[in-house]
């Protein structure tokens, strides 16, 4: 069997994690990872923009759905002023392969506690990603009164389900994972349990409907019934809860922008954005994405953190179906970073990224 993984870097230090995670796929033995991996390098990004006048090119897109069972994307420089002709490539990917669930894993580790308390966060924020306030259908009137605008915030039953079912059949596979793992890595016991995220308080028709298809999902199949524990958090609440007691989530499912807000809040949890993996699932492809950007200050000064890209590519392992090479990596991860000999400047060390690289091969 074969795994083809394409390679869209794209801009500033986007070039130097996406190589540190394709050098630590193939550190996997091959007694733990018993497919052979293909890379494919394809083309996308500002800097690609600005030399050819397209930022997602056609043959990138046609690679990705002909070849590749998944990919794995840097960051772009996204411009802050409109340039003519320019949109994100990553958001047209999205789009292209129909990733709708953006998923991050919110895992603390010994060198990611700011304040030294150790915690055992271990939580899968799913954010649906097509709909909610970002189909960006606003516009601004004036009256009498002056100006004022109104945004369109679109819940649909089939969005909704989707996600719905993302989540629910990603807290069994979580739990598949943890049967892997020891006792001792195992930062959740019990069964797994799915939050489902809203207002539906004060927003009864669109959370309304979010709300009821959601629940829908888990009282339609009785697998998740028998297996899965569900509860619901208005979106407040939940971010009061998320800071004061993390370790209380497993798998939180929520709308877009409150998918937004709460996984970005999460990430102050866990320290570093350069620790912080997610990926842009669909139901036919993954796309494993860093959380950070092309972080232009450090670009080029083989400084960068590269663990949430390595990370990154193990969740597009895990999706793929290699959940044991996944858990290989996670695990050299946490071990390297338990180790703390070896930590890049963003986590107060002075290492390389070539180094941490190394010594997270060394650990597989
Ligand atoms: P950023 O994430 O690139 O950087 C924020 C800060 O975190 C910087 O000080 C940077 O040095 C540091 N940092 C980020 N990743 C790191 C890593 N792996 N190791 C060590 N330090 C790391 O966000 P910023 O500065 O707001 O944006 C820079 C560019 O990236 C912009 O053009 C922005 O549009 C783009 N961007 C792209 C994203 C994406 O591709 N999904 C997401 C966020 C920003
Ligand atoms: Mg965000």
């Amino acid at each position: 069997k074969t795994l083809t993984v394409g390679l869209i870097p794209a801009d500033g230090i986007g070039r130097e994690v996406i190589p540190a995670a394709r050098q630590v796929l193939e550190a996997l033995p091959s007694d733990i990872m018993p497919a052979r991996l293909r890379f494919e390098n394809l083309n996308a990004g500002f800097e690609y923009f600005q030399k050819h006048g397209v930022a997602l090119p056609e043959e990138t897109l046609v690679a990705l759905k002909s070849e590749c069972d998944g990919a794995l994307f840097g960051a772009v420089s996204s411009p802050s002023h409109k340039v003519a002709g320019y949109s994100s490539p990553i958001v047209g990917l999205r789009k292209q392969m129909d990733l709708y669930a953006n998923v991050r894993p919110v895992i603390s580790s010994e060198a990611s506690t700011a304040s030294g308390k150790k915690r055992a966060i271990d939580m899968l924020i799913i954010r649906e990603n097509t709909e909610c306030l970002y189909i960006k259908d606003e516009k601004q009137y004036e009256d009498a009164g002056g100006k004022y605008a109104i945004a369109k915030r679109r819940i649909s039953e089939h969005a909704s389900q989707r996600i719905g079912d993302m989540a629910f059949s990603m807290a069994l596979q979580r739990d598949g994972m943890r049967q892997l793992a020891t006792a001792a890595e195992r930062t959740w016991s019990g069964r797994p349990k799915v939050t489902i995220v809203h207002k539906s308080n004060v927003l009864s028709v669109t959370d309304g409907l979010w709300r009821e298809t959601v629940r829908g999902v888990y009282e339609g199949n009785e697998k998740y019934r028998s297996r899965v524990d569900v509860e619901e958090q208005l979106v407040d609440s939940m971010v009061y809860r998320m800071f004061r007691e993390p370790e209380a989530f497993d798998v939180v499912v929520a709308p877009n922008m409150y998918g937004d807000i709460i996984s970005d809040g999460a990430a102050a949890l866990v320290g570093s954005l350069g620790l912080v993996p997610s990926a842009n699932v669909g139901d036919n492809f993954v796309v494993g994405e860093p959380v950070h950007g092309s972080a232009p200050d450090i670009a080029g000064k083989n400084i960068a953190n590269p663990i949430a890209a390595i990370r990154s590519a193990a969740m597009l392992l895990e999706r793929t179906g290699y959940d044991a090479a996944a858990l290989a990596i996670y695990r050299a991860v946490d071990r390297v970073l338990a180790d703390g000999t070896i930590r890049t400047p963003d986590l107060g060390g002075s290492s390389t990224t070539t180094e941490v690289v190394d010594a997270v091969c060394k650990q597989l």
